[in-house]
């Protein structure tokens, strides 16, 4: 028999049934329904719509419900029609009748919105410190890679030469973004949609800032259409979770270019590699390449939410109730990538020698032969000829820009003198890229002191 089968005859067909079940995903919702349900039972106490008798029975066995379901005691019952109806007939089972009292000037679908809601804020807690953690790895790494020249890439080519701290830096500004968009989202999420009702509030006499208050939410929504109506709060958590895996799917793919043999910059721990059944040389980044196609999963979930919602009059609809399978599995998909992340990052073995000879081999000074020119008076555009046509003189000749002889360098341009070498020295080069967010070590290691600091005050 379902709680709500009033007016309707027989039971729902059963293969209807299992569609409209929703207990195996929304089960996790267990304790918020119950928090929620207490605050509500609270509220419903001190505006005297239940006796204190009343809302202190119903408490009582709202708090029993929660002890024995920890104590596995009792089992959440998958074939109740969702967690809402399982609290409540299992209330009525523990306290009797009076238990049908709890659902006064409430619905389902206030109840799940508020459900979700604290289910949400709860786990956006449990995200931003599993994200200062993996951002406070990559400093610690970038400390130690201050002097670790690696070449910088555009287009996949090499470019400029950076620092592996330099390059690390830039993860972690993108997880101080992911942290405050959180933080932001957080903002919106937490208003309380408790007492809307089924869409049209209620002529009991709630007070619904009383029960929002209880439950620590900063408002309350101020239309009860609204707040039963809309998921806003899913799609742009999806929207943030997304970013933070198209953040950790690019980082796993440079893992996987510079842990591969022509780079071979870090290694990866065996704590997160496997080998091979067949080639015994083999060791492979499966958590790196798991990494990198998890957002695909995560924009799924998104995309799925969004689709969801798309054209759905107002007010509740049971469509909704697609909500949760979505965000849920992004929560847990983008926990364990950050975890995943965050070890492998520990544990990673840099190869600093690797690192610098590839800078010599690609030719990462060659704008620092060009800038030698323009500072002794040549325009940029011409300088920039000259010191190509010098590139290309080294590649055919398989030597770098530093083992060009000078008088080479004179027959392109007469401005060369002696000092290039030293102008063109890799060190030399990066160390006077020292302007704001540039890679000198200096500037650097104050972004390094602005990271760490900004996840000390946040
Ligand atoms: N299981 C439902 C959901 O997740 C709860 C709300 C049901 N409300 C209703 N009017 N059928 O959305």
């Amino acid at each position: 028999m379902k709680l709500w089968s009033g007016m309707l005859s027989g039971d729902l067909d059963n293969i209807a049934e299992e569609l409209n079940s929703s207990i195996k995903v929304d089960k996790r919702l267990v304790f918020d329904d119950i928090k929620g349900s207490i605050a509500h039972v609270k509220m419903l106490e001190k505006t005297n719509i239940l006796k204190s008798e009343e809302a202190e029975t119903i408490i009582n066995g709202l708090e029993l419900i929660n002890r024995k379901l920890k104590s596995g005691e009792i089992e959440v019952d998958e074939s109740s029609e969702d967690i809402h109806t399982f609290i409540e007939a299992t209330l009525i089972n523990e306290i009797g009748d009076l238990g049908k009292k709890m659902h006064t000037a409430r619905s389902r679908n206030d109840q799940v919105a508020t459900d979700l809601k604290l289910n949400l804020r709860d786990e956006c807690e449990i995200i931003e410190n599993i994200l200062k953690d993996y951002v406070k790895t990559l400093c610690l790494l970038a400390e130690k890679n201050t002097d670790s020249i690696m070449p910088g890439y555009t287009h996949l080519q090499a470019a400029q030469p950076v620092t592996f701290a330099h390059h690390l830096m830039a993860y972690t500004m993108m997880g101080l973004r992911d942290i405050d968009r959180i933080k932001d989202y957080k903002k919106r999420l937490n208003s309380s949609p408790l007492g809307a009702c089924a869409l049209a509030g209620t002529s009991y006499p709630i007070d619904r800032e009383f029960s929002a208050r209880e439950l620590g939410f900063d408002s309350i929504m101020q239309n009860s259409m609204d707040a039963v109506s809309d998921r806003d709060y899913v799609l742009e958590l999806e929207s943030v979770l997304s970013i933070i895996a198209i953040h950790l799917s690019r980082l796993s793919e440079e893992l996987i270019i510079w842990s591969s043999q022509p780079f071979g910059f870090v290694k990866i721990d065996d704590m997160y590699s496997t080998g091979s059944s067949i080639m015994p040389q083999k060791k492979n980044p499966d958590m790196a390449e798991l990494l990198r196609s998890k957002p695909a999963r995560v924009i799924g979930n998104m995309n799925q939410s969004f689709i969801m919602m798309k054209g759905i009059p107002l007010a509740y609809a049971k469509d909704m109730q697609e909500d949760k399978e979505a965000i849920f599995d992004s929560i847990d998909t983008v926990k364990i990538s950050l975890k995943v992340m965050k070890g492998q990052m520990d544990t990673l073995t840099v190869n600093k020698d690797k690192m610098l000879r590839a800078c010599k081999e690609g030719f990462l000074n060659a704008t620092d032969v060009a800038d030698y020119l323009v500072n002794k008076g040549l325009a940029f555009r011409d300088a920039h000829h000259i010191s190509a046509r010098l590139v290309k003189y080294a590649t055919d000749n398989g030597i770098t820009l530093e083992e060009i002889d000078l008088n080479t360098y004179k027959s392109e341009s007469d401005l060369f003198e002696d000092d290039i070498y030293d102008n063109i020295d890799i060190v030399k080069c990066l160390n006077s890229r020292n302007s704001l967010g540039g890679p000198a070590k200096g500037e650097v290691k104050r972004q390094i002191d602005y990271v760490l600091d900004e996840l000390k005050n946040s």
